[in-house]
């Protein structure tokens, strides 16, 4: 597989939440036998870690102190062989996807100290063959270079009826309005912030998945890939 710039080639997918970027970027990575990074997970970790410490929202300098040191660690459940994620010995996979850790992430990566302290655990990742990263910035700031940038979207309906299938697939009860409120809110900061806002590269290719399956977005993103690596 040919390197550029003799670095590893990254495949940047960035989207907003519940555009299925997580799960197409997991798959897109298993066919090309690439390395994933969900970057979403790194900012849930220093989340979590700064709710575990008490450590408040707006102390940007403590955050980035976190974000620099916390020990997270991308693994597998002992147990289950699933991809996990460690804070410390702590298995945290699920906490991770609490509401209430998404939305702290959602505040605490509006912070330029936090973002720069996780440039470089995000850089890291880039290794051979190849790397899949999704998140917000993959395209614009963390992997300017990549050699595939696609941003993924649907719509903000779409995507609360996604998660509220899945919930209730979880057994977890769940109400489409209030799903689409937090969806709404998430967006508009994620959108609007002054500090690396989600926004399309403009070398970046758009798939909009309101109307695709799964299947269908992972076979679009390896044929793309397939013309570029
Ligand atoms: O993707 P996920 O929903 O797990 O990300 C949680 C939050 O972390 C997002 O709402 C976003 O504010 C932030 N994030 C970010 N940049 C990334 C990944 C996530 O700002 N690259």
């Amino acid at each position: 597989m040919p390197l550029l710039h003799g670095e590893p080639p990254v495949i940047a997918i960035d989207g907003p939440s519940g555009s299925g970027k997580g799960t197409i970027a997991r798959s897109v990575a298993q066919r090309l036998s690439f390395v994933f990074l969900d970057s979403g997970a790194l900012y849930r970790a220093v989340a979590l870690a700064s709710l575990n410490t008490h450590t408040k929202e707006d102390d940007a300098e403590a955050l980035a102190q976190l974000a620099l040191t916390a020990p997270i660690d991308f693994s597998r459940n002992q147990d289950t062989g699933d991809a996990a994620v460690l804070l410390g010995a702590q298995d945290v996979t699920a906490d991770l996807r609490r509401e209430e850790v998404g939305e702290r992430a959602s505040k605490i990566a509006t912070h330029q100290q936090v973002r720069a302290a996780l440039l470089d655990r995000q850089r890291r990742w880039r290794q051979p063959p190849g790397l899949v990263a999704d998140g917000r910035d993959m395209g614009t700031v963390v992997f300017p270079d990549a050699i595939l940038k696609v941003f993924l979207t649907a719509s903000a309906e779409i995507r609360a009826k996604r998660r509220h299938k899945q919930l209730i697939e979880k057994g977890m009860s769940a109400k489409i309005e209030s799903l689409l409120a937090d969806i709404r809110k998430r967006d508009d900061r994620d959108y609007n912030r002054e500090i690396a806002p989600l926004k399309a590269a403009e070398d970046s290719v758009a798939i909009d998945s309101s109307l695709l399956s799964i299947d269908q977005v992972v076979t679009k993103v390896l044929d793309l890939a397939e013309n570029r690596l």
